[in-house]
């Protein structure tokens, strides 16, 4: 029995170490809006672990090398590239390339990145209610097609007690603002304050990139947005 369990432990390593292809984290997608200068934008991943890693953006290469244990939030296997401060709003293609076991250099790219301003829409059911329920719905949602420069992304409904490397649940991937992606269904997208908000931006800031991230649980209390040590500072238990 003892030896069966320590060969189930064995083969998973060996199963982790050799299928690490590698891939962008899950919200990493093709049209997203990366934070412009003079912020230093992020970008990370999976894959084999301790592989030499190598990002390609424009004429600028960055290397690193992937975790061999987890370290700073991050799991074993992940890499991650912190990059210059990109003032130009792009777009951008964004390639990262690693060895696969096999020796074959695998490539991923994320296409049409742009540079600007992100911005996180958070809250309860005022800030999840969409487009599609506001007044003049019809016209604002047509009216989205006018702005190809703001992206926009929502987030699931995923509470959980412990901090999470990636998104749990992705409802809308990052899409280029038009009336479908801004005209989904009631409450799931896009949300309304959100995309008011973030067009009066775009226009204020003379057509700057935005990218909106949508992620609200309607009917939460406030204690359920806290992280778990701070609220048991309030609220410790007796
Ligand atoms: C290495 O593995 C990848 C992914 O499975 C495969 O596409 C590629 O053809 C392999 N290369 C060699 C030289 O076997
Ligand atoms: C309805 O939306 C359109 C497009 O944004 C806007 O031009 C128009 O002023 C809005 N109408 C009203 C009555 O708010």
């Amino acid at each position: 029995m003892q030896v069966d369990i320590y060969l189930v432990v064995f083969l998973s390593i060996l199963i982790v170490q050799t299928n690490g292809v590698p891939r962008f984290a899950n919200y990493y997608q093709d049209h997203m809006v990366l934070q412009r200068g003079p912020q230093r934008a992020l970008v990370w991943g999976y894959g084999d672990a301790n592989k030499l890693t190598s990002l390609r953006i424009g004429d600028k290469i960055y290397e690193t090398v992937s975790r061999s244990k987890s370290a700073d939030g991050f799991s074993e296997g992940t890499w991650s590239i912190t990059l210059d401060p990109v003032d130009d709003e792009g777009p951008y293609d964004i390639q990262v390339s690693q060895p696969l076991t096999n020796g074959t250099l695998m490539t991923i790219t994320l296409h049409d990145v742009l540079f600007g301003d992100v911005w996180l829409c958070s809250g309860q059911s005022n800030m999840q209610m969409t487009m599609r329920d506001i007044f003049n719905a019809t016209e604002e949602i047509a009216n989205a097609e006018k702005y190809p420069k703001i992206r926009v992304f929502t987030n699931g409904r995923t509470p959980s007690s412990t901090p999470v490397e990636e998104s749990i649940q992705i409802i809308q991937k990052w899409s280029i603002a038009s009336s479908s992606s801004i005209g989904g269904p009631s409450w799931t997208y896009f949300s309304a304050v959100c995309w008011l908000y973030g067009r009066m931006i775009h226009e204020a800031l003379g057509g700057r990139p935005i990218g909106l991230i949508a992620t609200s649980y309607g009917g939460t209390a406030i204690e359920l947005w806290m992280p778990q040590d701070a609220f048991l500072k309030c609220y410790p238990p007796s």
